[in-house]
Parts: structure tokens; sequence; C-alpha cells
């Protein structure tokens, strides 16, 4: 990989912005004048009850759904008008399996790691490694050989992750990831999302309740309840009462009493 190859994240340029971004989908509404930006190199968690309208603001962050009002830009573009969507890493809430489904997820994960570099390539001895390292990072080497469709639907999107993982995107969305597994897991998963933003200077958005594991590696915490009611650093979030490490309850307790 060489500079001049790669257009990389532009510095001072937002990978992702939403400027006064309400939403509705005809009822009451879901998305009030939120606003929120992720620079190259930042890591930044978005929090908030269920049905705070998360997963709503990232489809309108990544133009799959159109916002009623303000603009959002995807690495400094409207988002229909970015050609270059390898550099963009999102796992959804719920994948859909597509016609990918006879792959095994070893599979899966190569293709990511070969997709920003042409499909007609062969795997490098640094590619098998890196394919390895995401599959582990998100627990699923032991599965590396098995088809995707025979694993559960939480076991699918970790294989999505690693595959984002894998393929070194410039801004990794992902939409509550790997809920639920284990200390040893969260610990592996959080030293792929440090490397891929120390050593790329990647972007990282990442929806999650599960914030321990990361807490001290976060840049900033933005709380949405249909607004943003709080944007800032873990340290300013917990001066007002609320920590993300100490006691895993605290936070999703916290969320849901929003009001
Ligand atoms: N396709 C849809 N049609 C109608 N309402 C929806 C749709 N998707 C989500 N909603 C509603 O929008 C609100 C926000 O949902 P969502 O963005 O999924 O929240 P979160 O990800 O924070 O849990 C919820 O009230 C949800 O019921
Ligand atoms: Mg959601």
């Amino acid at each position: 990989m060489t500079a001049a190859t790669e257009p990389g994240p532009a510095p001072g340029v937002p990978l992702l912005e939403a400027r006064g971004v309400s939403f509705s989908f005809g009822r009451g509404s879901v998305l009030d004048e939120v606003s929120l930006a992720v620079h190259p190199g930042e890591f930044v968690a978005l929090v908030g009850p269920n049905g705070a309208g998360k997963s709503t603001l990232l489809k309108i962050l990544l133009g799959s759904l159109p916002a009623s009002l303000g603009s959002v830009r995807l690495f400094g573009a409207a988002p229909e008008d970015v050609h270059d969507r390898w550099r963009l890493g999102y796992v959804p809430q719920r994948p859909i399996l597509s016609s990918e489904l006879p792959a095994t997820v070893e599979e899966i994960v190569s293709a990511g790691r070969l997709r920003q570099r042409g499909w007609w390539r062969t795997l490098r001895p640094e590619d098998h490694d890196a394919v390895h390292h995401a599959l582990a990072s998100v627990g699923l080497g032991d599965l590396a050989h098995t088809p995707l469709n025979e694993l559960s639907g939480g076991q699918q999107q970790r294989a999505f992750i690693a595959r984002a993982f894998a393929s070194g995107p410039d801004l990794l969305v992902l939409d509550e990831p790997i809920a639920g597994v284990d200390g040893e897991s969260q610990r592996k998963f959080r030293d792929s999302l440090v490397h891929l933003i120390q050593e790329h200077g990647s972007g990282v958005l990442l929806v999650s309740h599960e914030l321990a594991a990361v807490a001290r590696d976060l840049d900033r915490v933005v709380v949405l309840k249909r607004h943003v009611l709080f944007d800032g650093t873990p340290d300013e979030l917990a001066a007002s009462g609320v920590s993300l490490g100490v006691h895993r309850d605290d936070l999703p307790l916290w969320l849901e009493g929003l009001r």
C-alpha cells in the first residue's frame, strides 16, 4: 500500500457529518435537528435508548434514507456522490445476507481484503495475516471454514465486522456489534478498533451500550434521544455522573431513564 494510490483520510474534513438533520417516518418525528461529526482518527460512540433514532441516523448519514431537513456529508461529499465505497466499512444492526450466502466465513472476510486492491489479485501473506487477525478479533477463528449461512444472526454480523476490519476502511460505522460477548472477546474487538484508528488514521462511529472495553479509548460520546442530549468526552460525561466503564449496567439504565 502506498500513499500515492490510496486517498486516505483527508485531515480537517470530517469523514461523516450531519447538520441539523430532522426525519420522520410519517407520524411523530424520529430525529430533530441532529448535528454530529466524525473526523479522521476519531473514535466516537453513539448511545441512546431503544428507539432513540440511532440506526435511522446512521442510514441517513450513509445515504440510504433521505433527511427531511438538514444535510449530510460523507467524505466531504453528498453520500450519493461517493464512489469509493470501499473507504466505508458499515455493518448494520441486522445485516441482510446477499448472494454471498454459499461462501465460507473466511471467503467473506478475504473478499473485504481484496475489495480495494482489485478482485483479480491473489492474497499475499500479509493479507492472510490480516484476515486471520480480523477473524480472531470477532471470535470467529474456529468458524473460518464454516459456510456463512450456517451461522447465527449474531455470528453473521461478526463475520461482516471482520470483513470491514480486513478491508482497512477510512471510516468504520458499526451498529450494535457483538452484544453480550465475554470480556476477552470485548478486548480483542477493542484492540482491532484501536489498531484501525492508530495505524490507519481511520474514524470510527460505534453504536453500542457496552462501552466498558473502550471507555478509555473514546474521544467522544454522543447521547441521542431524538435530539443530541450530550456530545463530549467520556470525562465530561463522567462529570455529569455517568460512568462508561465501572459498572456495566450504569449506562443502559441511565439511557432508559432519559427523557
Ligand atoms: N422502517 C420504519 N418504519 C417506521 N418506523 C420506523 C422504521 N424504522 C424505525 N422506525 C421507528 O423509528 C424510531 C427510531 O428507530 P431506530 O432508528 O431503529 O432507533 P434505535 O436504533 O435508536 O433503537 C423508532 O420509534 C422505530 O420504531
Ligand atoms: Mg438501532
